[in-house]
Parts: structure tokens; sequence; C-alpha cells
């Protein structure tokens, strides 16, 4: 495969990511039991690693295709990419161990992650575009 056609994949599977990630603010509002959010939370967690991973192995492969070569746009990206990762496991654990009468807090912070990720995913998008079109030199 062509690096070109590998980096297009690898944008539209970012650009479904940070969809996901906006669907994620919106059902975090939805469970109305402590039981139904774990469940969510588990299947949530499921779909967003499923993504990371192709976006992780799409990458990978385009710096196979590269040489290798890692730049700072490179470092940032695997950064982002381990930071949310991080980010997604700690949170899914935390929703998992709550209790039942802390069904408003665990509902808050899976809303509070989800805009985190969706802003740190959005930059690092926004970043690798203005890279794209010569506006930053990394
Ligand atoms: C959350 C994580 C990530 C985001 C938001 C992201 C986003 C992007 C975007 C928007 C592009 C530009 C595509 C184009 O030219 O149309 C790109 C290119 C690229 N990505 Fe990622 N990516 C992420 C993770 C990774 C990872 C984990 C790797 C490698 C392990 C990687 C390797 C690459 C490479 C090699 C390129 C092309 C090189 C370049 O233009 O300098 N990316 N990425």
């Amino acid at each position: 495969m062509e690096l070109t056609q590998l980096l297009s994949i690898h944008a539209i599977l970012v650009k479904l990511f940070l969809g996901f990630l906006v669907l994620g603010i919106a059902i975090a509002f939805i469970p109305k039991s402590s039981e139904k959010l774990k469940k969510m939370s588990f299947s949530y967690t499921m779909i967003f690693q499923l993504v990371a991973t192709l976006i992780l192995l799409t990458g990978l492969y385009a710096l196979y295709l590269n040489g290798w070569h890692i730049g700072i746009a490179e470092i940032i990206m695997i950064v982002v990419w381990a930071l949310m990762m991080f980010i997604e496991i700690k949170k899914h654990k935390a929703i998992k161990m709550s209790h039942a009468e802390d069904l408003q807090s665990a509902k808050s912070g899976f809303l509070k992650v989800s805009i985190i990720q969706t802003l740190l995913l959005a930059l690092t998008v926004a970043l690798m575009v203005m890279k794209a079109k010569g506006v930053v030199a990394i």
C-alpha cells in the first residue's frame, strides 16, 4: 500500500475516533443506574481500544513506510495516543469499582474524561492539519 493511501486511512480513523469521543459526551448522560453505566462503560472502552489500536497500527505502518523517521509530529501523536489510552483505562477501572450510590459522580467523571479526550484529540488533529498545510513546521 502507498503511504498516501495509508495516511488517508489513518486520518479517517482519527476522525471516526473524534466522532466517537463526541458521542461519549452525549451518552454520559444516559445511564439511569450504576449497573447500566458499568455495562455502557465496558462497551465504550472496548470500542475505544479497537479504534485506538487501528490508529496505532496504521501509524506504525506509516512510520515503517517512511523509514522510521520520527520527528516532533510523530512524538506528539504517540504521546497523545498513550495518554488517551492511560486515561481511558483509569476511567474504566474507576467506573467498574464505583458503588451504586456514587452514580452521579461516576457519570460526571465519565463526562469530564470524554470532554478532556475530545479536546486533546481535536488539538492534535488541528496541529497535524496545520503541519500538512505548512502553517506550522514540526
Ligand atoms: C491520537 C493519536 C493520533 C492522532 C490524532 C493522529 C493524527 C494524524 C493526522 C491528522 C495525520 C495527517 C494525515 C494526513 O496527512 O492526511 C497523521 C499522520 C501521521 N501519523 Fe498520526 N495520529 C495519531 C496517532 C499516531 C500514532 C500512534 C502513530 C505512530 C505510531 C502515528 C503516525 C503517523 C505518521 C507516521 C503520519 C505521517 C507523517 C507526517 O505527516 O509527518 N500517528 N496523524
